[in-house]
């Protein structure tokens, strides 16, 4: 795609806005259904999408695709109202009113399973679903990280380390009548969300590889051992949940695995720019407009300072996309709302055009704007609020 290309579908139209080409979001739909194979279905991360009618349209735009992970139960109930069900809440919830809220809402029907790992999870679980007359879902998240000598690789989340963790979760489970287990998950966060081919980084990349195949192993045997200890338990599993959109060609050579998770791999932010395994399109962008020109090939745009969470560094800035070769400034970099940009192409750009950013980061996004314009084909064919646009901040 190219500067004239969004610029003449943007012309005229007020700025900073943010939007997705429904073109290139399509493409990489299908590369995730390719890569993902068909014998488990794809969860959706609404973390990375955090807007209703694309979360709808993703759904629907294969059988592949069933039920979402949510990322709060605000979100999870919000979701429900707007018709959605299905609903693997990826973050325990220690909030009374939100877990009351959902248990009267799985009381009319509606399939939400809450996460847990810890025995006052589901304590609280219990006790709310208990005032509810109801049974309420449950998932093990275990962890899938891996110690080494000075490196923790992976993420502190989960508190089931071992099989004896799973085996004494699974026996506290069973001590209570109103919840009950039927899930497990397992994020492999340092496979999914490390990138390992990183331009002009080669020793690190290999070292990053060699991590993860180690690691890849380990995690593997855990899962099943935990899938295993369940079934000795008489725990009637229907669903094993793992991965993430930067690891599904290991996560689906497990044969415990019924579901992966992919939620960035629709937007495609940077972040998952640098992975040896795949190449997605540059789905979701945002245009800010240069106002100031203060040499002739520093063009100052107003807005784009949108940094996304995580461990600090440069990867969580936004990056000049179109036209080619624009850079930022390492001494300013995206500002709170001066963002000056450095520019020596071929484009004739001056104030009052646009220049394309690509957040670091996919659902973070929708969090800076209200609207998504949704364009195909040249032209925009649809405007949708994003969560932040229906009135919600959810975390
Ligand atoms: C529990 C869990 N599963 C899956 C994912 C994968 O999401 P994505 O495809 O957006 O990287 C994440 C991301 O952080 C996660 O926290």
């Amino acid at each position: 795609m190219t500067y004239t290309y969004y610029k003449n579908i943007f012309a005229d139209m007020p700025l900073p806005l943010a939007y997705i080409d429904r073109d290139l979001l399509d493409k990489n739909i299908t590369t995730t259904i390719a890569r993902n194979g068909t014998s488990k279905t794809i969860r959706v991360a609404s973390k990375s999408v955090r807007c209703v009618e694309m979360l709808q349209y993703i759904l629907k735009s294969n059988p592949t695709f069933k039920g979402l992970m949510t990322y709060s139960a605000s979100e999870a109930l919000f979701l429900s109202q707007k018709g959605f069900d299905d609903l693997l809440m990826g973050y325990p919830t220690m909030g009374k009113q939100e877990i009351d809220a959902l248990c009267q809402v799985i009381k009319k029907g509606k399939k939400i399973v809450f996460m847990a790992d810890m025995e006052a999870h589901v304590f609280l679980i219990n006790e709310i679903a208990a005032k509810h007359g109801i049974t309420a879902p449950i998932c093990m998240d275990i962890d899938m990280s891996m110690d080494l000598p000075g490196l923790h690789f992976g993420v502190w989340r989960s508190s089931i380390f071992t099989p004896a963790d799973v085996e004494k979760f699974v026996k506290t489970c069973k001590k209570y009548k109103n919840i009950e287990l039927i899930g497990i998950m397992g994020y492999e966060a340092q496979i999914a969300g490390v990138p390992d081919a990183v331009k002009g980084q080669s020793l690190k990349n290999g070292l990053v590889r060699l991590l993860k195949k180690r690691s890849i192993q380990k995690l593997a045997t855990f899962r099943q051992q935990a899938i295993d200890i369940c079934q000795k338990e008489g725990i009637n599993l229907t669903f094993v949940n793992g991965g993430g959109t930067g690891c599904l060609e290991s996560t689906t050579q497990e044969s415990g695995i019924t579901e992966t998770t992919v939620g960035s791999g629709f937007y495609a932010p940077t972040v998952f720019n640098h992975y040896a395994n795949f190449k997605y399109e540059a789905a979701a962008g945002f245009a800010v407009q240069i106002v100031r020109q203060p040499k002739p090939h520093i063009f100052t745009c107003l807005g784009a300072g949108y940094i996304a969470s995580g461990e600090i560094g440069k990867a969580k800035q936004p990056l000049p996309y179109l036209p080619n070769g624009a850079k930022l400034i390492d001494l300013e970099g995206a500002g709170e709302v001066m963002t000056p940009v450095v520019y020596n192409g071929n484009e004739a750009i001056t104030v009052g055009d646009p220049i394309f950013f690509r957040h670091a980061k996919a659902g973070e996004l929708c969090e800076r704007f209200t609207h998504l314009h949704i364009i195909s084909q040249g032209k925009i064919i649809e405007t949708v609020p994003t969560y932040r646009g229906e009135g919600q901040c959810f975390v």
